[in-house]
């Protein structure tokens, strides 16, 4: 089952042409996915061979191919990890049972939402990213870009197997409308906020990439516990996608960060606007758009006390994330403290553990940010800038949950709603700070021997070729 057959119409490793009316309704969605791809994906670009991966198999062990690709002939296809045998259910009021093959009927509405959510996401982000590429920093960048363009692309057509293979002529009617939704637009926008959010410069794709694609990655751990199996197969292989995702943004801020610092040292910079003059992201902006992604993404983990994720991990269709490395799987004699904010203060609130699972994966998500900012850290303080990124108070900037309707500072401090807007513009990109962004990146960089000068160079190039090759041909 590892192995992929990509010499069908639709690659897959499901054996997709022994379920023959399964495969003609996908075949009849390809086309519309295409125009929808071609109408939304990277404007500009389409005809050009990109260097991208594609997977062949599903082992960890080389299950991509490199090769030169014009993005509308990526092999979009439906892959799953391989089946665990005897898989039990591993958590909730279900633990110890055989894991669901098939979906079962009182649960098809809530699996259905989950899975059209989740699906949602994955064109969302690349419509949002759709006009980077003409502004991108170097071809090493843009290659990036479209592999995580067309992995996403990918992402949906994994959500789409779900939702017609599991789902008769409803889950069919929802895959076609996750072609029609457009981000941010007003009259048919994408479902969660973070998916609505423009990202126009490659400061906020590099934020986006390490905290919204994280975010990803804790959804896919969370569905891949999943008692009903093809949910978790398809899950698991996600995530090995979704990694390249975090390291294109983890090192494009490092790389962002490096060269803030590195010049800063050489010529002296001893402020913001000196960095600024010298055509550098100071990293004051740069913390406003961390403060901005990351609040983005908290809120896509949901409320902290929340009944449907109690049922859902009563229920067994979404578990904590490693759901092995905790020791009760049951959770229903504990409690989670959390500090509610009422009156304009707070009080400490015991809640039953099953209502605080949004906050319990939240809390995973937070510590895994973190990582990445400790060496982001780490980079700047090599150059001897005694400056740091934080993490801000998972309580500012939150648009859902128990301080969506509370104004607080990035230290977690309740405050006025007019001391928030007073002092927003020192907390989150301004107009300005995002048309200075803007403005560094107005002219792309299309000459592989170039990189523009606001980035550092990466230490290495992909899949053992050198920073400087030609991993885009693009035809200007
Ligand atoms: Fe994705
Ligand atoms: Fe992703």
């Amino acid at each position: 089952m590892s192995s992929v057959v990509t010499e069908e119409r639709i690659p897959n490793n499901v054996n997709l042409s022994s379920d023959k009316k399964l495969q003609r309704a996908l075949e009849a969605w390809q086309p519309n996915f295409i125009s929808w791809w071609k109408e939304m994906g990277p404007e500009g670009f389409q005809q050009d061979d990109v260097f991208l991966r594609t997977a062949i198999s599903v082992t960890s062990e080389g299950w991509a191919n490199f090769d030169y690709v014009k993005m509308p002939d990526y092999r979009w296809g439906i892959f799953l990890a391989d089946e665990v045998a005897d898989r039990k259910v591993g958590f909730g009021d279900e633990m110890g049972k055989p894991v669901w093959k098939e979906v079962p009927g009182e649960h098809r509405n809530t699996l259905k939402r989950l899975i059209v959510t989740q699906g949602d996401t994955e064109p969302a982000s690349v419509e949002q990213q759709r006009l980077l590429g003409q502004t991108c920093p170097s071809m090493y960048d843009l290659r990036n870009l479209f592999q995580v363009n067309v992995e996403e692309g990918r992402h949906l057509w994994a959500m789409v197997y779900l939702l017609h293979s599991h789902f008769g002529r409803d889950g069919r009617e929802d895959a076609e409308e996750l072609l029609l939704r457009r981000s941010g637009d007003e009259n048919k926008p994408r479902m969660l906020g973070a998916f609505n959010e423009p990202c126009t410069d490659w400061l906020s794709f590099f934020m986006f990439t390490y905290f919204t694609d994280r975010d990803g990655k804790f959804q896919l751990l969370a569905l891949s516990e999943s008692a009903f199996d093809p949910l978790s197969r398809t899950t698991r292989f996600m995530l090995t996608e979704e990694a390249h995702h975090m390291f294109v943004g983890e090192t494009g801020v490092l790389r962002v960060c490096e060269r803030t610092a590195e010049q800063m040292k050489t010529h002296k910079l001893d402020s913001p606007e000196a960095v600024r003059k010298m055509g550098l992201i100071d990293l004051p902006t740069m913390q406003k758009y961390l403060n901005l992604w990351y609040t983005l993404s908290l809120d896509l983990f949901g409320g902290e006390i929340s009944s449907n994720a109690a049922s859902f991990f009563a229920t067994g269709i979404k578990g904590r994330a490693k759901e092995d490395s905790y020791d009760d799987h049951v959770c229903l004699e504990k409690f989670y403290g959390m500090d509610v904010p009422k009156n304009g203060a707070f009080t400490h609130e015991d809640v039953p553990l099953r209502n605080a699972m949004n906050e319990v994966l939240r809390d995973a998500y937070v510590e895994d940010c973190q990582r990445g900012v400790d060496k982001w850290n780490r980079t700047i303080a090599e150059h001897g800038i005694d400056a740091k990124l934080t993490l801000p108070s998972r309580r500012f900037h939150r648009h859902i949950g128990l301080f969506a309707d509370v104004a607080c500072d990035p230290s977690g401090n309740i405050i006025t709603k007019e001391a928030f807007e007073k002092q927003k513009g020192s907390w989150l990109p301004t107009d300005d700070d995002k048309a200075y962004v803007q403005s560094l990146m107005q002219k792309p960089v299309y000459d592989p021997k170039q990189m523009a000068s606001w980035i550092a160079a990466p230490k290495h190039g992909i899949k053992g070729r050198p920073v400087d090759f030609e991993y885009v041909r693009h035809q200007v």
